[in-house]
């Protein structure tokens, strides 16, 4: 049974790539060839724009090449609560996202933030969890402050958590399976993992597997450091690395001698929210570097007066490391990638369908 299914999706994969020939491309392609024996060199940037792209068009192969009589498609719910103009912003963006793959969505909005009722929501979120259009449940964060995000999140049935937030995800996430007789997981094969992992965490070790002209690092035995121990990334992706044999180590405020921590890893995966806080200085030369912070700092030569930038001073980093997400498009787009692929997965296992 899989057999066929795998080989159409590895000729779609190839159609995908030979269509879209910028989607891999970065100076690792023979005119840029370096030696690697430079100490100095200048990183190659991590292009999460083009990987995202590519991503998202293996999706939209896969959706426009189902048999006719499976006439159903996923859908996505969102949950949108208040009137911020980001949050506003980034559910623009998954809605079309999922328009543009071939996926459904609906909205459900509540403009009026600090008079919704926390009852109100949990009822919207049981009527989709019944629902058998809805594949995936998205509540953007933040909720305002007199509701209790917690239990929001607990309402969600676990197999539409496509954000993997709920505590039955993050249960999952969290057990190496090493106990006699535990089912090993192929943690080398995402849409094969039988839960939701959360979106940015799950990009990032996506964007490792996807540099090299698609060939990927080798994660097995190298040393990750990440900066940061929040829930919604530092830890998970934390985890991630472990679940593909890095060694880890979670530095945070409290860490002695962050830098020479720092200076030890093969990867850094920086996600604390401080504007160029990693300094060159503190980089192992030919080391990876993945970006999740996405920090405005004032810049009175730009148009909106800010412009964005990541935790690790950029500009400098790229001299010492190897390859580098910059920011944005970097990490960014690889979170609404996988949020899309999340929905992909709990759809197809929904209709029994094989990746
Ligand atoms: C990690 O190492 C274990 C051996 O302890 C091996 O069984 C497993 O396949 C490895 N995982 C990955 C993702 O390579």
């Amino acid at each position: 049974m899989p057999s066929r299914s795998k080989l159409t999706c590895s000729l779609l994969l190839f159609l995908t790539t030979s269509h879209n020939p910028t989607a891999f491309t970065h100076p690792s392609s023979p005119h840029h060839h370096r030696p690697s024996h430079r100490l100095q060199m200048t990183a190659q940037d991590i292009d999460g724009k083009a990987i995202a792209a590519t991503i998202r068009e293996e999706l939209t192969n896969k959706l426009s090449t189902l048999p006719s009589s499976i006439t159903t498609r996923p859908g996505l719910a969102v949950m949108l609560v208040g009137s911020r103009k980001d949050s506003q912003t980034y559910v623009r963006m998954k809605q079309k996202a999922c328009a543009d793959c071939g996926m459904e969505s609906v909205l459900a909005e509540y403009p009026d933030g600090e008079n919704v009722k926390e009852e109100t929501l949990l009822e919207k979120i049981r009527e989709w969890n019944a629902d058998e259009k809805v594949n995936g449940i998205l509540v953007q964060l933040p909720l305002p402050t007199h509701i209790s995000e917690e239990k929001i999140l607990r309402e969600v049935d676990p197999e539409k958590d496509v954000d993997g937030l709920h505590p039955a995800n993050t249960a999952k996430l969290f057990s190496t399976s090493t106990h006699a007789g535990a089912v090993k997981l192929n943690w080398k094969d995402f849409t094969s993992i039988p839960f939701h992992i959360p979106c940015t965490p799950q990009g990032c070790i996506e964007l490792l597997d996807r540099i090299n002209d698609g060939n990927g690092v080798d994660i097995e035995g190298k040393n990750a450091v990440v900066i940061g121990r929040s829930n919604l990334v530092g830890m998970p992706v934390a985890m991630l690395l472990l679940h593909r044999n890095a060694t880890i180590t979670i530095v945070h405020s409290r860490t002695k001698n962050i830098e020479d921590v720092i200076k030890q890893a093969d990867i850094v995966v920086a996600a604390v929210g401080r504007a160029n806080m990693v300094q060159a200085s503190w980089l192992k030369p030919g080391c990876i570097v993945i970006d999740v912070g996405i920090n405005s700092v004032d810049d009175a030569s730009t148009k909106r007066g800010y412009r964005l930038v990541g935790d690790v001073n950029y500009a400098e980093a790229k001299e010492v490391c190897e390859w580098i997400t910059p920011v944005p498009g970097g990490v960014g787009p690889m979170t609404i990638a996988m949020l899309l692929r999340n929905t992909w997965n709990s759809w197809r296992r929904a209709q029994g369908i094989d990746d």
